[in-house]
């Protein structure tokens, strides 16, 4: 029984032998995928063995059933090109007199992965075969800049740009030159005793994707720049994608609330704007800023936002902070439209502030025509 296929074959295959001398070139693909990053340039290889001048023949490369590249008559033919190539490849003349038929894909994007199939055509033969392109998602840190008060915890938000697993890859974090944290070796014992005590990554998250770095009880060293990095299986070059994230460790207890040296005098009418700030310059973040006057609430700011119901109704609509300014702890009062009956000693007060000094008192003058 097994002895028939082979009968089959040598009669079907009568003159295999005899052209032997003859023999077409194979042409050659990598049986490995090959790795790219997003946005980078990539070579797919193939070639014909043993090599041959291809220039005159027509050179094919696929993806799926769109054409990425076509040559033909001896120049690229971009008229069956699909749209999403264009401009993005080439082939080497000089390559392709030697039967290197590589393709160079350039600014690589995910809807590139996928196999490729790249083809010769000459009168007398017809050849292909086949190579595989994975395409890794870059990283990216949704924040640049992230204020944390020592002894709170933090996370430093990391993502694969499109989501995608990344449970299986070699995620590092760094603080500066060093690895603070690399999920698959620990390096010194003093790093690893600080990754398992204090950082950690969300690890029911990394399916989805996320990176994201926590780190508890926060301490004055953990300030500096912060990189997050994958390094990928599939390219050569290590961390090629990373993202940086710069953390603000602001000392509690180190914080005061800072007003003006001199009253603020205004005509009736005019806007009074009345100055205070946090310093060092930081966030307000979650807490709560009360301005009053004479036992009277003149604005009310709570979590994160504005809080109009609990001011005196004689301000209402008159006031307002630079909600823009607040992240760097500004909390000025503009005050519209004032009268003589707004002049008095104002309070500028952080209930909850982690620091000695958490009010100050702004004296308003309102000067009559
Ligand atoms: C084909 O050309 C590319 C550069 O265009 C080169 O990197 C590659 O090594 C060449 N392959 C062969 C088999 O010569
Ligand atoms: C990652 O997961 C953590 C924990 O669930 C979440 O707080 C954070 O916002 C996530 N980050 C991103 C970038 O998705
Ligand atoms: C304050 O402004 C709102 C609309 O922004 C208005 O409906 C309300 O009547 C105003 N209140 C006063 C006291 O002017
Ligand atoms: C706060 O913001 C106001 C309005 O932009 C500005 O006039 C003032 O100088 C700022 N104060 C500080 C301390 O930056
Ligand atoms: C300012 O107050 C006066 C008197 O209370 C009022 O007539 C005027 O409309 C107010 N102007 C603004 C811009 O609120
Ligand atoms: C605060 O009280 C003082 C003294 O009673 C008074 O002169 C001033 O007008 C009051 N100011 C405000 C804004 O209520
Ligand atoms: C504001 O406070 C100062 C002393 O700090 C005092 O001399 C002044 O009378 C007060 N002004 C008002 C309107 O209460
Ligand atoms: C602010 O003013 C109040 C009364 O108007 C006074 O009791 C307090 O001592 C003042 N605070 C400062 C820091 O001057």
């Amino acid at each position: 029984m097994k002895l028939i296929p082979v009968m089959l074959l040598l009669l079907v295959c009568s003159d295999c032998f005899l052209t032997e001398d003859t023999k077409d070139p194979d042409l050659v693909c990598p049986s490995k995928a090959i790795g790219a990053v997003k946005s980078e340039d990539v070579l797919l290889p193939c070639h014909l063995e043993p090599p041959m001048d291809a220039s005159a023949e027509t050179v094919k490369w696929k993806h799926g059933n769109h054409v990425v590249h076509h040559h033909h008559g001896g120049k690229h033919d971009s008229s069956k090109q699909w749209e999403h190539f264009r401009g993005r490849t080439s082939l080497s003349s000089e390559g392709l007199t030697e039967g290197n038929l590589s393709l160079t894909l350039s600014s690589v994007d995910l809807l590139d992965e996928g196999r490729y199939k790249c083809s010769v055509h000459t009168e007398s033969m017809n050849k292909m075969c086949y190579i595989k392109l994975n395409v890794e998602p870059n990283v990216v840190c949704p924040s640049e800049h992230i204020e944390v008060t020592a002894g709170d915890d933090v996370i430093l938000p990391c993502r694969l740009e499109t989501p995608a697993d990344a449970s299986g890859k070699t995620l590092q974090w760094r603080q500066g030159n060093n690895i603070v944290y690399e999920n698959e070796k620990h390096d010194t014992a003093k790093e690893k005793e600080r990754n398992t005590e204090r950082l950690s990554l969300f690890p029911e998250e990394l399916a989805a994707g996320n990176l994201s770095l926590k780190i508890s009880a926060v301490r004055l060293e953990d300030n500096g720049k912060y990189q997050c990095s994958l390094i990928s299986q599939l390219v050569e070059q290590k961390e090629l994608l990373y993202c940086s994230i710069f953390v603000t460790v602001v000392s509690a207890g180190d914080r005061e609330v800072v007003g003006p040296d001199e009253p603020v005098t205004v005509e009736v009418g005019q806007v009074a704007v009345l100055p205070c700030h946090l310093e060092p310059p930081s966030s307000l973040s979650d807490l709560t800023l009360e301005w009053t006057v004479n036992n009277s609430k003149v604005h009310i700011h709570r979590s994160h936002k504005d809080n109009p119901s609990m001011q005196d109704e004689r301000f209402r609509n008159r006031t307002s902070l630079f909600n823009s300014e607040l992240d760097r702890g500004n909390i000025s009062l503009m005050l519209k439209n004032v009268t003589t009956e707004d002049a008095g000693n104002y309070s500028c007060f952080v209930p909850k502030l982690d620091g000695k000094v958490r009010r100050v008192n702004v004296t308003l003058n309102v000067g009559k025509f």
